[in-house]
């Protein structure tokens, strides 16, 4: 896949291209990156791509001759190939969600325009490009971190560029639901403690576990998701449940202080240690 960023801070935008799993997307040949310096393509010897607005106010607007030149020539380069999708990023656009990152990851070529300051000429928008994408509803001082969050979501579902431990099909928004919690070591910091039934190793209720944390998760945080999303009747069930260790896994739990602490406790009290450690943090 290919896709060309057109931008006046080609410097800010290359920064990002060259930085951890899209730098090594680019360098194993599975996204070519092409960032455009729309300077290039000012014809006078100020290399001129703002002017001030019609109809006064303050501010500058992006001209359009630039770009029209800018977006020919890429579109020229296709050659032969399909036309290019054309998307300018605007805060009146369209909303930029995971479903079109999905659509988009798809395409041969992405062109991804960067407006500035007022923004840019509205010929643009009505006659050179095929989309208008925001990221969200609050305003930038550029485009280019929008289409550097565009090119990054797109990226990352483009085959081989995540391991397979990463899959895009775990992620948030797979389906409309948000994705299970993630522990790493320490097992415990300043007394908090990683859910034992992650450190069981009982995979089956690991996997349970974590379906139920993604529901309650996109219950409580993000209703409208909740509500489009179509539950199983075990997915009701697992609601409500409350998920423990098997107690033939609970000799696979590390101890901790808290864990020491709970034993000697336990103990002084005269109880059966084994029988009770089922403490669920969810
Ligand atoms: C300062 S903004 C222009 C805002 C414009 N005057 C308005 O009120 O809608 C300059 C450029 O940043 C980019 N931008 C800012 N916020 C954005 C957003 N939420 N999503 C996508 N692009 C955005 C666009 O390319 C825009 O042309």
């Amino acid at each position: 896949m290919r896709i060309d960023i057109v931008t006046l801070f080609p410097e800010m935008v290359e920064a990002v291209l060259n930085t951890s799993i899209l730098r090594r997307a680019r360098e194993k040949g599975l996204v070519t990156f092409r960032v455009v310096n729309l300077r290039d393509y000012a014809t006078d010897k100020h290399r001129t791509t703002d002017d001030v607005p019609y109809g006064g106010g303050g501010g500058m607007v992006m001209k359009i001759e630039p770009i029209a030149r800018a977006l020919d020539a890429l579109t020229a380069e296709a050659c032969g190939a399909q036309k290019p999708r054309v998307i300018l990023t605007d805060p009146r656009g369209r909303q930029f969600t995971q479903e079109l990152a999905r659509e988009w990851a798809k395409e041969s070529h992405l062109v991804l325009l960067c407006g500035h300051y007022e923004g840019v000429d509205d010929r643009v928008r009505q006659h050179l490009v095929t989309d208008v994408v925001s990221i969200g509803d609050y305003v930038l001082t550029g485009g280019e971190l929008p289409a550097l969050v565009i090119a990054d979501a797109i990226t990352r579902l483009q085959e081989g560029v995540l391991g397979d431990q990463e899959a895009p099909e775990k992620d948030s928004f797979a389906e409309p639901i948000l994705e299970y919690p993630h522990y790493t070591r320490p097992v415990e910091f300043r007394g908090w403690r990683v859910p034992d039934i992650l450190l069981c190793g009982h995979h089956a209720q690991i996997a349970r576990w974590r379906r139920q944390q993604s529901l309650r998760l996109t219950r409580d945080l993000r209703p409208d998701l909740f509500n489009r999303l179509t539950l199983s009747a075990d997915d009701l069930k697992l609601l409500d449940e409350e998920i423990t260790v098997p107690p033939k896994s609970r000799k696979h739990l590390p101890v901790t202080s808290e864990s020491l602490e709970e034993t000697a406790s336990q103990q002084e009290r005269g109880k059966d240690t084994d029988g009770t450690r089922t403490r669920d943090h969810s």
